[in-house]
């Protein structure tokens, strides 16, 4: 398959590129997470008039999840390293009527300041999986939150991947892929290591886990 580069985004380092196939790649892969990303909203009660912050928002689709609970009263902005998929992002997000998202374009390991905090909910999802800086980005994106309000993660575990029937060819995929993201800095586990980085961060213990199984 043949695939086009169609930007450099600041501190581009992300391990799987800026393509359009990418950027499909990771719509697919927000639709699979939807339902059980949409729990968790709900679990913490994200409501109207909310304020979030979806760190790392990529193709927006968080963004309509919280911009859908939080209606024409709160506000969602999504940050993420690269421009191109957040302008379209924003475009798909105000066609579809949710006006009160905004996009900003940010190198989240930079440690320059999040704007527009602090927030009632932020929200990272395979994000900090990408990140060798993780544990500083989380204690940042900890300040960005509000009193009172909620800092929601997640993240994958790939070391337990594996298919039914057990299939050769899925064995070698999943040590092909864990290599390349281990040699690019990335965390394979960073899902199963969240209750360790939320202490390293200075966070404190999650109220909660919830686990999901969907790999794209
Ligand atoms: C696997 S995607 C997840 C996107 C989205 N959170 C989702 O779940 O649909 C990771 C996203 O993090 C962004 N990203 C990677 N490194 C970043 C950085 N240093 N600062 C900001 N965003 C970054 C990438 O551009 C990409 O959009």
């Amino acid at each position: 398959m043949t695939t086009t580069a169609i930007n450099r985004p600041p501190g581009g380092r992300y391990a799987l590129g800026h393509t359009p196939d990418e950027y499909e790649r990771l719509r697919a892969q927000a639709r699979m997470w939807d339902a059980a990303t949409g729990r968790l909203l709900d679990q913490i009660g994200l409501g109207p008039g909310a304020s979030c912050l979806d760190a790392g928002c990529g193709p927006g689709e968080t963004m309509r999840a919280m911009a859908e609970r939080v209606g024409s009263a709160g506000r969602v902005l999504g940050i993420d390293a690269d421009a191109a998929l957040g302008g379209m992002a924003l475009e798909m997000l105000h066609g579809d009527g949710y006006r009160h998202c905004a996009f900003h374009a940010q190198d989240l390991t930079a440690g320059e300041p999040i704007p527009g905090a602090p927030y009632d909910l932020v929200y990272a999802r395979l994000l900090l999986f990408h990140l060798p800086q993780r544990v500083d980005v989380l204690a940042r994106l900890w300040e960005a939150v509000a009193p009172g309000g909620h800092l929601l993660v997640q993240d994958f575990d790939l070391r337990g991947t594996s298919s039914l029937p057990q299939l050769d060819s899925v064995a070698d995929g999943l040590r092909l892929v864990t290599g390349a993201f281990g040699a690019a800095s990335a965390d394979v586990s960073a899902g199963a290591r969240l209750p360790q980085l939320f202490a390293q961060a200075g966070v404190g213990t999650p109220d909660g886990t919830d686990v999901a199984g969907h790999l794209m």
